[in-house]
């Protein structure tokens, strides 16, 4: 017997940023979209807690204990007692280390495959804090669809997408490390007074009407400057987009996946390929949003 559950990536069209806390975490306004593009993770009972990993970037995956997927699996056991003895396979789809919380995703569907898998019929509440134990992103892959983040990320109010929306994801080679980010964004930031987070109306009114052209005036990341200066050659990647025709481009969360949003598919057909003629990614990606949170696809 084997459970498997398909699991959405995010970009974030919103991301406010307060200063560091105490807790070396930073508050934020956090609106995530999930996107379609998915990793699906299986889990089967074994004899110990084993990982696998298929799909082009497999290799970049590690396969240890700090998988946030392996930890969904160790944290779900200990509160019940029991033994995480699974083999977990993760079909990798999501760019990985790209600020499209691909780990986080993972880490989420690898929980709810086990929830299902034992039997257990956790609360949706209880599969949430254990989410927000394993990290700030991990609430909203299971929850899905559109959702404003605050605290550090994982305290969810899912929000309402009154349309469909089309984007281009251009990988890079190579990850960004999300607190390398943030520790950027601490540099950047030193001596100045950063306002509190805080969600834009005009934003969530375009998510709400789902109003394309609106939502391009409306993206907002306030990591872009810092993963930029990691990284100063995704410039010419959001150039690149725009000229093509993209209504708007930003660093998808910590980076350094780029992300662009057209008006139909047709034209993010036509952004997808003038990003991979540039040379200016390794990757382009088209996508359309919102999809549904992690689910169980086969049992
Ligand atoms: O919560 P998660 O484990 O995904 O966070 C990874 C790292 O990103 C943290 O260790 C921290 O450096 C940074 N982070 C942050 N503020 C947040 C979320 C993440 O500083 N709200």
């Amino acid at each position: 017997m084997s459970v498997t559950v398909r699991v959405p990536a995010k970009v974030n069209v919103q991301l406010a940023v307060g200063g560091a806390r105490p807790d070396g975490f930073h508050d934020l306004a956090n609106v995530f979209l999930a996107v379609s593009l998915y990793d699906e993770v299986t889990v089967s009972p074994a004899s110990s807690l084993t990982i696998t990993c298929s799909g082009p970037d497999a290799g970049q995956v590690p396969l240890d204990r700090t998988n946030l997927a392996a930890r969904a699996a160790e944290l779900l056991a200990a509160r019940h007692g029991l033994a995480p003895d699974v083999h977990i396979h993760i079909a990798k789809d999501i760019p990985v280390a790209g600020g499209m919380a691909g780990g986080s995703a993972d880490g989420a569907a690898a929980l709810l495959a086990c929830d299902t898998l034992w039997g257990l019929r956790s609360t949706r509440a209880e599969l949430l804090s254990i989410c927000a134990e394993l990290g700030s992103d991990v609430p909203f892959s299971l929850v899905g669809g559109a959702a404003l983040g605050t605290g550090r990320g994982e305290r969810l109010t899912e929000l309402e997408v009154g349309g469909e929306f089309h984007w281009v994801f251009a990988v890079a080679d190579g990850g960004l490390s999300t607190p390398a980010v943030y520790g950027e964004f601490d540099r950047l930031t030193e001596g100045l007074a950063v306002p509190a987070p805080a969600a834009s109306p005009a934003l969530l009114d375009a998510l709400r009407t789902g109003d394309a052209p609106s939502l391009a005036g409306a993206l907002a990341n306030d990591l872009q400057p810092a993963a930029l200066s990691l990284r100063p050659s995704l410039a010419d990647t959001l150039q690149t987009g725009t000229s093509a025709g993209a209504l708007a481009a930003l660093v998808s969360g910590s980076g350094p996946t780029t992300a662009f949003l057209t008006k139909d598919e047709e034209s993010a057909g036509s952004v997808a390929a003038a990003l991979l003629a540039s040379g200016t990614c390794r990757e382009a990606r088209v996508a359309s949003s919102p999809t549904a949170g992690a689910r169980v696809v086969g049992a």
